[in-house]
């Protein structure tokens, strides 16, 4: 693989307040060197003697690939963040902003307040789309390799001292007063609108159980936190229960192969929520028998070790 190279994607003449001396040398000396870089690393890998035995250099130059390739991206999309007059934002950008940081007002100040903080040292400040929650967030990448992983990032500013020494000297803030006076916002909006079109990662589908209803157990601890009567049943199989150690606590435990043995104790005015070790049979299977019954009754999505990894609360299983 050959990376090639992008021209420059904004008029350094245009800039206000960053010269293009400025921009000039960053693309040249420091994009290209970086692409130069990944593409030596490249042949390298290419060239590489892997046979059977590991090879110990192509570990060394998988991580400095990283850092060459992102060193190129995060670079591409730095140029293609300046450009605009750093003020107003589209609306449907300004709306996502403000959902995710309080305000437009927040997220400048937390943005520029990263930057501030990495000043003297060197990294970037990323503003990134994250997938799996749709939502924005701030990031710094130090070394050029830190980024989210899944996360698409739309807006960068290059902290490492090459961009900004030259003009600004030591004064990074100045610097960074600039590269938020120049912020290019419509190309930032595209970049967002492609952005939100990545899908999140593929959730669990339980194909079998399509027709059971599911409950988080963020659900179910914000049910019990708010006193919501809720009656929730732990239904791991018996030969599971006799190692089992703790139980969650707010739960008591039912034979699910004896569920006609219980299921007169349960009250049909309050919700039920059922679950096994992991969240994929039994509890489902329950949910959907006392559902078939006339129960309000959900299964806890993840079961037992979903709870626990959310520090729910346990007790000792007697
Ligand atoms: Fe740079």
């Amino acid at each position: 693989m050959r990376y090639q190279l992008a021209p420059l994607y904004c008029r350094p003449w245009t800039l206000n307040g960053i010269s293009a001396r400025l921009i000039e040398s960053h693309y040249e000396n420091n994009y290209g060197a970086a692409l130069n870089r990944l593409n030596a690393i490249s042949e390298e890998i290419e060239r590489l003697d892997l046979g059977s035995a590991p090879n110990p250099a192509l570990v060394r130059l998988k991580r400095d690939e990283i850092v060459a390739l992102n060193s190129t991206l995060l670079h591409e999309l730095y140029f293609a963040s300046l450009g605009g007059d750093g003020r107003v934002l589209p609306d449907a950008l300004a709306s996502a902003i403000a959902k995710d940081f309080g305000s437009v007002d927040r997220w400048r100040q937390e943005f520029a307040g990263i930057a501030t903080g990495l000043a003297g040292g060197s990294g970037w400040v990323l503003l990134t789309y994250v997938p799996r929650d749709g939502r924005l967030i701030n990031q710094i990448a130090s070394e050029h390799n830190q980024s989210i992983a899944g996360g698409v990032p739309i807006l960068a500013l290059d902290m490492y001292e090459h961009a900004y020494h030259l003009e600004f000297g030591a004064n990074a803030g100045a610097y960074i007063a600039a590269f938020m006076r120049n912020i290019d916002w419509s190309a930032v909006k595209l970049r967002y609108e492609d952005a939100i079109k990545v899908a999140p990662p593929r959730p669990l589908e339980q194909k079998e159980f399509a027709d059971v209803p599911s409950i988080s157990v963020e659900e179910v601890r914000e049910m019990m936190k708010s006193g919501t009567p809720v009656q929730i049943i732990d239904t791991r199989p018996k030969h599971y229960t006799t190692k089992a150690q703790d139980i969650m606590d707010g739960a008591v435990w039912r034979d699910p192969e004896r569920l006609d043995d219980w299921i007169g104790t349960l009250s049909k005015t309050e919700p039920v929520v059922t679950f096994c070790v992991y969240g994929f049979h039994i509890g489902c299977q329950t949910a959907s028998a006392l559902r078939k019954a006339g129960f309000d009754a959900r299964y806890m999505a993840g079961g037992h070790y979903a709870w626990k990894a959310i520090k729910g609360p346990v007790k000792l299983f007697e």
